[in-house]
């Protein structure tokens, strides 16, 4: 893996020199929001780098929800399941989720399309309950077909590669 967007993420975020304990959490948002999750490589040379433990930078990363481990699908769907949307029928929306792309929460297809994930509230309760693909969101009041919206996200990425 080649690591050079890595060197430079840290030298950013430490070019006013050592500080007692470097920024970790925000060049690990960094890594992540150019990679879309944090590989294994890439959190071994960081941890080298800022001559911090390893397992510092994997408690954080299992930590805080926002940070991802494995790679995401393709098309990243995130269900809210914040108090306003479960009680709006999430948890029904994501058994349809889970049986349509034949994953469960966490998981990503296995031709890498779809990831589909469980999130807190993502700030427009008055929608719910509301799905997130990639950065579209989607207000499911009275959609009862979760699935057509994955069907045409499928036939809209074909037009676009053939
Ligand atoms: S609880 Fe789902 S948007 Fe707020």
């Amino acid at each position: 893996m080649d690591l050079t967007r890595v060197d430079e993420i840290i030298d950013e975020h430490t070019k006013n020199g050592e500080r007692s304990y470097p920024p970790v959490i925000p060049i690990m948002q960094d890594i992540q929001a150019e990679y879309r999750w944090l590989p294994e490589p890439a959190l071994v040379h960081t941890a080298k780098r800022l001559h911090v433990p390893l397992v510092d930078l994997y408690g954080i990363a299992t930590f805080y929800q926002s940070f991802r481990l494995t790679p995401p699908g393709e098309h990243q769907i995130n269900l809210c399941m914040g108090t306003a949307c479960h009680v709006a029928g999430a948890p029904l929306i994501l058994g349809k989720l889970e049986r349509k792309l034949g994953i469960k929460a966490g998981e990503v297809t296995e031709d890498g399309k779809f990831g589909l994930d469980e999130v807190r509230c993502v700030g427009c309760c008055a929608l719910a309950p509301v799905m997130v693909i990639d950065t579209d969101y989607h207000s499911l009041q009275g959609k009862t077909d979760v699935g057509k919206i994955i069907d045409e996200k499928r036939k809209s990425d074909e037009k676009v590669s053939s």
